[in-house]
């Protein structure tokens, strides 16, 4: 089969997806797929890009982006809508379409939004190609802390404490006031997130309210849409879904371990010092089943496809909290996700096998 790797992208997590995309580069199965690796800019034109996943990497702290692969970025990738008409066309201004070829699968390794958040998954859609993961509503719902959180609740699991600012609430300062009263009575610690994105950019922990101000302001330079947790006491645990012929399993837990200079699993602690993940999770049998048997519902009640990574907090009560889910998880050497797979018994190269499988099902 022909799979079309997308990766890069308009969200603040364009470089992360860039690491993951070298990653399964790397691994995919040459013998079985033929790759064609498509890059989309920081400014969403679409991108043709070298087999160079060597080229892809961290350097010096700074993170890769699709410009520096990039053959052409001036054309735009054209996924046709015909039925059974997967070809790819690429059109640059005043020049002849080119046809790439069918593809019979993507695989969009797109963290964040414009790509995690069921946009993508929408365009796929639209054109019939199949595509590894969830689809429209499930990855716009996992992208959406907000909504991910009431399905959790809905599910009669704990979600946490926590309130959300809608896009205009804090643009009046009466709605500043009641937004900082809302706030003020979940207790400090909190942590002020934007509602949509990941990898912890834009996420502040706070343990003044003099700073929440800032921390808002710098949660609404990446979306509108602000939560506010109570920070909690707890273990940070992480368990992967991976949907197999039967259903959805859930992998072996793994536990975040963050190096003591950092708050917490901010940006720089998860890819720049690399805090350790500790594959499985100290854990007793008892917790272990639970934390799965959770995994696997929330994958469910979301109506999530393929894969999901499921991140939790073992509270000091003994009480699960669902903190989050990632309907594409980072696939970076260092992420947990494969990592959790591979002491499950599935190798990474089975890991991408079974993922474009289940998409061709
Ligand atoms: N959002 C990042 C990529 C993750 O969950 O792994
Ligand atoms: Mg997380």
């Amino acid at each position: 089969p022909r799979v079309a790797i997308v990766f890069g992208g308009r969200s603040s997590e364009h470089g992360v997806s860039v690491v993951t995309a070298a990653s399964v580069l790397r691994s995919i199965d040459r013998s079985k797929y033929e790759v064609l690796p498509i890059g989309i800019t920081h400014e969403g034109r679409w991108a043709l890009v070298g087999d160079e996943p060597a080229r892809m990497a961290i350097t010096d702290g700074r993170m890769p982006d699709v410009d520096q692969v990039a053959e052409s970025t001036e054309g735009q990738v054209v996924l046709p809508a015909a039925p059974g008409n997967r070809e790819v066309v690429w059109s640059e201004p005043g020049a002849a379409p080119k046809v790439l070829g069918e593809v019979d699968v993507v695989l969009p390794l797109l963290h964040g939004p414009w790509g995690e958040d069921g946009t993508l998954q929408g365009l796929l859609e639209l054109s019939g190609v199949p595509y590894v993961g969830s689809g429209v509503l499930a990855s716009a719902v996992g992208m959406d802390k907000e909504f991910t959180k009431r399905i959790i609740e809905s599910l009669g699991l704990y979600a946490g404490e926590y309130t959300v600012l809608k896009p205009r609430e804090w643009e009046s300062e009466a709605g500043r006031a009641a937004a900082r009263e809302r706030i003020a009575a979940l207790g400090l610690p909190l942590f002020v997130k934007p509602c949509r994105a990941g990898s912890s950019i834009g996420i502040t922990k706070v343990k003044d309210l003099a700073d929440l101000d800032a921390a808002v302001e710098e949660a609404r330079r990446h979306d509108p849409k602000v939560i506010v947790e109570k920070g909690v006491e707890g273990r940070e645990i992480e368990c992967g879904v991976l949907e197999f012929e039967d259903g959805p399993r859930a992998s072996v837990p793994a536990e975040v371990l963050v190096d003591g200079d950092f708050e917490f699993y901010d940006f720089e602690a998860k890819y720049i010092d690399s805090s350790e993940v500790r594959i499985p999770a100290d854990l007793t049998g008892a917790e272990r089943a639970e934390i799965r048997r959770q995994a696997v519902e929330v994958f469910e009640g979301l109506g999530c496809e393929g894969l999901a990574r499921v991140d939790f907090f073992l509270l000091a009560d003994g009480r699960w909290m669902v903190n989050e889910v990632n309907t594409m998880p980072g696939f970076t050497p260092i992420s947990a996700y494969p990592k959790m797979w591979e002491a499950t018994g599935v190798p990474y190269a089975e890991l991408i096998d079974r993922l474009l499988a289940a998409a061709l099902r």
